[in-house]
């Protein structure tokens, strides 16, 4: 198995290009399952999941060719996708294991071709994170639900239709699922209480330019009216929000000065108010937006669904206030088991204490450099995160986790500096 390497104490200084967002492709890529034609797919980032994802459409029957781009230090993944028919409509344990997104299968499946049989994804290691939101949405739009030896199969032989669908808390996955089951079914559906990430406002634009009918993408209420088929489309995928705010994190962490390129402000606002009262410049510049820190010092977090500060970032953000001066006090609201990186930031000499959902925080100048190892995606990039800023030598283990969300990780890091290499194993 690969580890990453990372002799820390130094300052990052340098550009950073960000890729399109991991979390906007994989429903963009589900959407493909809708239309018999073509949906050209630009600015996928080169990713573990997007592999996965590509491999269980195949499965589906859908059709896809990829173009490979590249110029300015960026590469980039252009994906042409069309679905004339359903080869499988079963969405199997192994692959839905591997990636929870997954599920968002489910209700292009049934809107289409009316029957999907998809694996229940199980637990994971943040959390339960069941898919009951999903289901019961689906069943308010006519679809016929039954669970069977592990799997979901949903059923419409005849068409969905619109409904009311109120979310009891907000799902990001849930009203990706039922925005694309609503495009197709007869008749009006409202989502009520629905997510406003940007990733769901990409996949409404999209879903839009693909000729259906969504309004109020990015309000908690959003409308779809409806429509007999969808056509092709061209549709570039947003830029990484999660990447955005990790690299920030990362320049703060090592008190550096790093401008990335390709970022927008308007995706990360609760993140980027946090920073600046953590003491981090953030202007924003031709190109995107660059981030700069003399000192950091302690400021309390809580995760929230958009525009709150986001959970994928939490881990991230305990990394750079584990360096600042004072405490901090992070609370997660999101997933009840997202604190596996506790252990092995301590493991680093940062001062933590858990008390049930919140974590205290008191800042030290004096990370060390250890061997650690992560449970998750997000968890795995807080450690490189402390490492950079530690001083002596981290060894990463479990690489595969960072190479499911980050792209070229390394190569990004040390074109800035950083001390940091891939050992192959
Ligand atoms: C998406 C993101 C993930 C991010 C999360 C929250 C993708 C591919 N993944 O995951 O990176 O951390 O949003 O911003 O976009 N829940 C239920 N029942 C359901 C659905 C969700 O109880 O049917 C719970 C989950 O366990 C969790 C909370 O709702 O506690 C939010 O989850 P959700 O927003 O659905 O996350 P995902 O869409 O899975």
């Amino acid at each position: 198995m690969d580890k990453i390497v990372i002799k820390g104490g130094k300052r990052l200084e340098g550009s950073i290009p960000i890729a399109g967002a991991k979390n906007a492709a994989l429903p963009l890529m589900c959407a493909g399952i809708l239309t018999d034609e073509v949906l050209t797919l630009e600015n996928l980032p080169l990713l573990a999941d997007i592999d996965t994802m590509q491999n269980l459409l195949v499965q589906h029957g859908v059709e896809l060719t990829m173009r490979h781009a590249g110029g300015n230090g960026r590469r980039t993944r252009t994906f042409a996708l069309s679905t004339p028919d359903l080869a499988s409509s079963l969405a199997p344990y192994d692959l839905v294991r591997k990636m929870r997104a997954s599920v968002l299968v489910l209700g292009p499946l049934v809107a289409r071709f009316g029957v999907a049989r998809v694996s229940l994804p199980g637990g994971c290691a943040i959390g339960a994170r069941p898919i009951d939101l999903h289901l019961k949405g689906l069943e308010a739009l006519g679809a016929e639900i039954e669970l069977d030896k592990g799997y979901v199969q949903a059923s419409a032989p005849n068409g969905l239709r619109g409904g009311d669908v109120v979310f009891p808390f907000v799902s990001v996955g849930a009203t990706e699922n039922l925005l694309m089951a609503a495009v197709l079914a007869r008749g009006e559906t409202r989502l009520i209480n629905a997510a406003r990430e940007p990733e769901v406002v990409d996949l409404a634009n999209c879903l839009n330019a693909m000729g259906a009918h969504i309004e109020g993408a990015g309000t908690d209420v959003i409308t779809i009216k409806g429509v007999e088929g969808l056509h092709g489309a061209v549709h570039p995928v947003i830029a990484d929000r999660i990447e955005t705010g990790t690299y920030a994190m990362a320049a703060a962490a090592t008190r550096g000065s790093v401008e990335l390129q390709g970022a927008e402000l308007d995706a990360l606002p609760s993140v980027i108010d946090h920073l600046m009262r953590a003491g981090v410049e953030v202007e924003a510049t031709d190109g995107g937006v660059k981030v700069s820190a003399d000192r950091i010092v302690g400021v309390d977090v809580m995760t929230e669904p958009f525009p709150g500060f986001p959970t994928d970032l939490q881990a991230q953000m305990m990394a750079l206030l584990a360096t600042a001066e004072g405490a901090s006090m992070v609370t997660e609201t999101i997933f009840e088991n997202r604190f596996m990186h506790v252990p092995e930031l301590t493991r680093l000499g940062a001062n933590i204490n858990l008390h049930g959902r919140s974590a205290m925080v008191r800042g030290t100048q004096d990370l060390t450099g250890a061997a650690v190892m992560a449970t998750d995606l997000r968890a795995s990039v807080s450690l490189v995160v402390a490492a950079l800023a530690a001083q002596g030598q981290t060894e990463v283990n479990r690489v595969y986790h960072l190479d499911r969300g980050y792209e070229r990780l390394e190569e990004k890091l040390a074109a800035c500096g950083a001390d940091i290499e891939r050992i192959s194993g």
